[in-house]
């Protein structure tokens, strides 16, 4: 607490909030980019926020990354069963296993005593299969719920890394550029006003399912997410940001 209010941390959430018009801002010390540990901190905060929020019989939908994964670890392991469901945001990205949705999702309901339902669908399916597949009655079942959660806690990252953690193609970097893509998140990459440039083939939460969702918290650090943390946030449909004093203090600095 001493080292919050000795940088103004507190003064610097609620510039955000007003400036960025989120209901709630969270910034941890330090930058991730430099720190892990800041990480580790930033993915406690989450762990904490997300716990405050949840009550019985809602259902959280997650998406992968680094991040995401470390709010996994972060969560106490409960003791009692909890009637909550976890479920993925989107199917798959083309990430590692342990980075996917679909991991990070069963990981938290495990520490959360809650159920998951996770989504099968490979990456690599053409359009026609992946039409097949949701209307499977299962899969659409299931697709409804995610569009229908309480709760969406996603990560945020910069287009050109996410680009190259994917393994897009040069010709789909290219575009991203042209377009002037900025930030990622669930699946769409967006340009500095939020403006959907691109998105991937995945299925799951759409970006016009995000504003009927409660509770939008997206969670990212380190200077090297501002600029993706401003595209993700000027979509509109955010509500809560966690971050850490990196990424925040440079957002002041490009807004
Ligand atoms: O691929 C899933 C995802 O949540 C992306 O939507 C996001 O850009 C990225 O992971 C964040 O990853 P990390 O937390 O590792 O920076």
């Amino acid at each position: 607490e001493y080292l919050r209010d000795f940088r103004g941390i507190s003064q610097l959430e609620r510039e955000l909030e007003r400036r960025l018009v989120l209901k709630r801002v969270t910034i941890v010390p330090g930058d991730s980019d430099l720190d892990p540990t800041v990480k580790k901190e930033l993915a406690r905060a989450t762990a904490q926020y997300l716990q405050g929020i949840l009550q019985a019989g809602m259902t959280l939908a997650v998406t992968g990354g680094t991040t995401l994964a470390e709010v996994a670890e972060s969560l106490p392991p409960s003791r009692d069963p909890w009637p909550i469901t976890v479920v993925p945001a989107r199917g798959g990205l083309g990430e590692e296993v342990e980075l996917q949705a679909n991991s990070v999702a069963a990981r938290i309901a495990q520490r959360l005593g809650a159920q998951y339902r996770l989504l099968h669908i490979p990456d690599d399916l053409g359009e026609e299969a992946v039409l097949a597949l949701q209307a499977e009655p299962r899969i659409r079942e299931l697709l409804d719920q995610i569009k229908r959660a309480d709760v969406l806690l996603h990560g945020i990252g910069s287009a050109e890394e996410m680009a190259r953690r994917r393994g897009l193609p040069a010709e789909t970097v290219r575009l991203l550029r042209k377009r002037r893509a900025v930030g990622e998140a669930f699946g769409f990459y967006f340009d500095r006003e939020g403006r959907v440039v691109y998105t991937t083939s995945s299925v799951g939460i759409r970006q016009e399912d995000v504003p009927q969702i409660t509770h939008v918290v997206a969670v990212g650090g380190g200077r090297s997410k501002a600029e993706a943390s401003l595209s993700v946030i000027s979509t509109g449909g955010q509500d809560v940001f966690i971050t850490d004093e990196g990424a925040a203090r440079t957002l002041l600095e490009i807004l």
